[in-house]
Formats: C-alpha cells, sequence, structure tokens
C-alpha cells in the first residue's frame, strides 16, 4: 500500500519533505496540501501532481490521506495536532512539539485521551548517521562514562529572526532532544549564559548564547548556540568520557587542498548537513504507517520533555540564574525503549 501523506505547510522544510516523500522515499506520495499561503500550496500541489484544500480539518479528515506530516510554525503545530488527532492519523511533526509546556500538555494529553501513539516529533538528528555513530560509541563504553557533552550549533543567519528565547525553544531545543536520547537520562537543571552581542544582534537579544544543563546523574552538557554565525551551518557534539572523548562533526566532509590551503566546505543550511537524516527519518516513519509499528523515532512525550526544558531555559536566560527542571510522571503510553530505560 502506498502511504499518501498530506501535508501542512510547506515553506523552507515542508516543501522538502514533499519532494522526498514524492520523489526519493518508497512507499509514499503526496496527495494533499495545506499552506496558510493558499498560492504556495496550489503551486507545489500542481508540481506534486496533489491537491490543495484551505483548511487543516479538511486535509487530516480526507479520504485520500493516510498520514500527515507538520511543518508549519512552531506555535502552531499543537493547536493543529490537537485539531487533527482526533481523525486517527499517523502524524510527523516537526519540531518543537509546541512553544509553551501547557500546549505540549495538551497533546500528550489529548493522545493519552485517545489511548494511542499518532504522533512522531521531527527530531531527526536521531536518524543522522553521525549522532547514531555517537550513540553507539557512548553504548560501547570504549570512551568510558560520559562526564561532559559539549554542543555547538550555528547557523548562517537566524532564519526568523533573532529573538534569544526562539533560538532557544526552536534551536537548542535540537539539543535538547539529542542530550537525552544520547545520555538516556533526564536533565536536573539549566542556566544560560548571555555574553558580548555579535555584530547582527538586534538591541536587548543575545547571540551566541551558552546554554548549560546538569543531567540527573551529573553530566555537564553545554551548548553554545549562535543563530547569526554567518560563515555557514556547523554542528558539532564532543563528548569527554572518563577515558577518552568521542567527536561527530569535525572533519565528516571532503578535505580539500588547492592554491596552498587545505579546508573542508560548509552547508549553508540545516538542508544540506542532515540531508539523509530527513530522508532516513521519512523512509522510518513511512515504513511504520505501512506496517503498523510503532514509529522509530521520538514521541510526543519526547517532544513535552524538550519543550519544558527550553521553557526553563527561557526562565534562566530571563533571570540569570539556575532553573531547577521537573518532568512530571511519564504517562504509561510512552512506556517503552525511545530514551532508554527509566528509574
Ligand atoms: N527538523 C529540522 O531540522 C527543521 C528545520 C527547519 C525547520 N523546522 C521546523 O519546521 C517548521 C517550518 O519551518 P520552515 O523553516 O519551513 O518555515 P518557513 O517560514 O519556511 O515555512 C512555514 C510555512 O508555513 C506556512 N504557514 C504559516 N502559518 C501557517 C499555518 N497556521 N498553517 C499552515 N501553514 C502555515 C507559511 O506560509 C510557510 O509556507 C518549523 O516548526 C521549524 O521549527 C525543522
Amino acid at each position: 500500500m502506498t502511504v499518501r501523506v498530506g501535508v501542512v505547510g510547506v515553506g523552507n522544510i515542508g516543501s522538502s519533505h514533499a519532494l522526498n516523500l514524492a520523489r526519493v522515499v518508497s512507499g509514499s506520495a503526496v496527495s494533499v496540501l495545506f499552506d496558510a499561503d493558499p498560492d504556495r500550496a496550489a503551486a507545489l500541489a500542481a508540481d506534486l501532481g496533489a491537491r490543495s484544500v484551505r483548511t487543516v480539518p479538511e486535509l487530516f479528515d480526507a479520504d485520500d490521506v493516510d498520514a500527515v506530516l507538520v511543518a508549519s510554525p512552531d506555535d502552531v503545530h499543537a493547536e493543529q495536532l490537537l485539531l487533527g488527532l482526533p481523525a486517527g492519523k499517523p502524524v510527523l511533526c516537526e519540531k518543537p512539539l509546541a512553544t509553551t509546556e501547557a500546549d505540549a500538555r495538551a497533546v500528550i494529553d489529548a493522545e493519552v485521551g485517545l489511548g494511542r501513539r499518532l504522533v512522531q516529533l521531527g527530531f531527526m538528528r536521531r536518524f543522522d548517521p553521525g549522532y547514531v555513530q555517537l550513540k553507539q560509541e557512548l553504548t560501547a563504553q570504549g570512551i568510558g562514562e560520559p562526564l561532559v557533552v559539549h554542543n555547538v550549533h550555528r547557523n548562517t543567519s537566524a532564519p526568523y529572526g533573532l529573538v534569544t528565547e526562539r533560538t532557544l525553544t526552536n534551536m537548542v531545543v535540537h539539543e535538547l532532544d539529542i542530550g537525552r536520547w544520547l545520555l538516556d537520562e533526564e536533565y536536573a537543571s539549566v542556566m544560560v549564559v548571555a555574553g558580548r552581542p555579535g555584530p547582527l544582534t538586534p538591541d536587548g537579544q543575545h547571540d551566541p548564547i551558552l546554554v548549560v544543563l546538569r543531567t540527573a546523574s551529573g553530566v555537564v552538557v553545554e551548548v553554545e548556540a549562535f543563530a547569526n554565525a554567518q560563515y555557514g551551518y556547523e554542528v558539532v557534539c564532543r563528548v569527554t568520557g572518563s577515558r577518552g572523548q568521542a567527536v561527530m562533526g569535525d572533519g565528516s566532509y571532503i578535505t580539500r587542498s588547492t592554491s596552498f590551503s587545505r579546508g573542508v566546505d560548509l552547508p549553508e543550511l540545516w538542508l544540506g548537513r542532515f540531508a539523509e537524516a530527513y530522508r532516513l527519518q521519512l523512509q522510518g516513519w513511512v515504513d511504520a504507517v505501512q506496517g503498523g509499528e510503532p514509529f522509530p523515532g521520538a514521541t510526543s512525550w519526547d517532544g513535552f520533555a524538550a519543550t519544558v526544558v527550553a521553557t526553563r531555559a527561557v526562565e534562566a536566560y530571563r533571570s540569570g540564574g539556575w532553573v531547577d527542571v521537573v518532568l512530571p510522571p511519564r504517562p504509561s503510553l510512552y512506556a517503552g525503549p525511545d530514551v532508554g530505560p527509566r528509574p
């Protein structure tokens, strides 16, 4: 059976996912599109042999939609999931699940109410060959116990305008998720250090920032997030272990020597760096939908956890101090091995 996917939001990433689903991923087709800009949806629909609709419920309820991909702006994900989940169709929702804890909680409550995990969250780094290998390194314990995780996350330019709170809820949320996944544990506290702003930082905002977290077992995780780094898109994760180190992201590209210098190319956007992760994420999701299997990626609970930590980081940024992170009990619907065993 071909999985006919409806796509909500066909901007930068939504159109890339739609093209992948229509032309690269096996077992899927794109049937229906919705965007707040109807001309944009209609133009892409014409390209893909799909149709466009005027409302989100129309898309979720359509007979020719088996599964839905949500790639609208961050602050409408929760509202659209709440509208669509009663249709009972599988959803791949771009990160973040929500920008507030209350919105994220509402999605969890809706799924628990339906008694089914319908949502996979688009934390695609869990599918990235680099991060997967890093996770294998940690599992094999060749570098011993992880003690410190240093992350670097730099964008060429802030994609939605530079607002420091958004850097935390939209950008750093990737590291918040991948840290939980790599270490198989939750964060206990967070603080945000804002230093001297870079030249493109608007008044009253901070960029770059350093986010420092402690996990429940005391591992220190830090994230340097620089949204207007200008020179390219770069992600690095360096884990210091009790008897070694593992580094993901340094030197993973071709090294070219010419004109008496040696160097590597950097992508301008995440679409270049994580192309394979996006493809593998979509293929894994489509395969799971086809086979009626559990999704291979992050759950709504993972999205909720990441949003809770991001909102505590926003509080820490505003207060300048450490803020505790406490998650409520995990509903049994989300029991399982997605981030490893829990105490
Ligand atoms: N996983 C990743 O690495 C990754 C990368 C980029 C973006 N994203 C996420 O994907 C989402 C979209 O980001 P983008 O970069 O494509 O943004 P974008 O601004 O390029 O596109 C957003 C699209 O949504 C449309 N839109 C606006 N309001 C809408 C609504 N209420 N309903 C439906 N469509 C609406 C806009 O017209 C536009 O076409 C964001 O949540 C972002 O965080 C994830």
